[in-house]
């Protein structure tokens, strides 16, 4: 068997060409832009990459964009300060502050002083609360990328064996969340996790995030199985040339795109769709705000 490849870059420009529309009906009949602040503290080289293509997608949909870039050392009063300053402005719909954060600081305490009507990043512990009870919350980006390329692949996802690898607040914990809310039979394996390859054969549905670059064999996947992997991990490609190096995920592409039904690239997966969601999820808190419909299709 070939597995079909989700092809996440094509999905997430069809996911960020509706969240445009959604801009313009926004200003347009309502004279309301949505707004996304980013605050940035520190030099983390991946960080600042990601910041920099987060603010040039949402000033692509029509969104005003801001970034707020903070020194390493800025004290935890001057950030909370700069937060509540966000949480008051009402150009402002969505607020997210790049994770992590310099060793001096509580993350606990920084993601809990957002506003979680502006929490885009659905981390405040109020949207947590709300995603376990299956309620109306702000959800994840990663994971709501990941459910948005599961259920067009599927339809339904109604009593399939789901194996989420990977039990982080980022990602592992509301994935499984999410396919418990699709009515999934959800297992979450991580570091300890024994027999982890029988416990992978059993799904029909496997999220790798974990972090092990190329950790997930081919012969650890039931024939047939959509595999989505969300690894980012950078690897010295000396065959490339000297100081040269390659993106993989946490599965061995290769061996399980053999079995798999359909399986996610790295890159070109799940990493463009985590943007889009963002920019669905600033959508979707401006009209909230606003007492406007829902965007469809955009939230979980
Ligand atoms: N760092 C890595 N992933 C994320 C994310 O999804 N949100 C935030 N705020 N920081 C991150």
């Amino acid at each position: 068997m070939t597995a079909t490849v989700i092809d996440g870059k094509e999905f997430a420009a069809r996911v960020r060409g509706r969240v445009a529309q959604h801009v313009t009906r926004l200003k347009d009949d309502h004279g309301i832009t949505p707004g996304l602040a980013v605050v940035l503290v520190g030099e983390d080289p991946a960080s600042q990459v990601y910041v920099r293509s987060k603010g040039k997608m949402t000033a692509e949909v029509g969104m005003k964009s801001v970034e707020h870039r903070l020194d390493a050392d800025t004290s935890e009063a001057d950030l909370l300060a700069l937060i509540d300053q966000l949480n008051n402005d009402p150009e402002i719909h969505g607020i997210l502050v790049q994770l992590p954060l310099p060793k001096h600081l509580n993350e606990n305490l920084v993601i809990n002083s957002v506003n979680p009507a502006k929490d885009v990043d659905g981390f405040h512990i109020s949207n947590v609360g709300l995603l376990g009870t299956g309620q109306k919350s702000m959800v994840p980006c990663t994971p709501l990328g990941c459910l948005m390329m599961l259920r067009d692949h599927h339809g339904s996802l109604s009593g399939m064996n789901a194996v989420v690898i990977g039990r982080s607040n980022i990602v592992g914990k509301p994935m499984a969340q999410l396919l418990l809310g699709e009515s999934c039979t959800v297992t979450i394996a991580h570091s300890r996790t024994r027999d982890l390859p029988d416990v992978v054969r059993r799904a029909d549905i496997v999220v790798a995030a974990v972090g092990r670059p190329e950790m997930v064999q081919g012969d650890w996947i039931k024939q047939g199985a959509t595999v989505i992997d969300v690894g980012i991990n950078r690897l010295d490609a000396p065959e490339k040339g000297e100081g040269k190096t390659r993106l993989v995920g946490d599965v061995d592409y290769a061996s399980c795109a053999k079995r798999a039904g359909a399986i996610t690239p790295v890159p070109g997966g799940v990493g463009p769709m985590t943007i889009a969601c963002l920019l669905a999820n600033t959508v979707t808190a401006c009209c909230r705000a606003n007492g406007l419909a829902e965007p469809e299709g955009l939230t979980a």
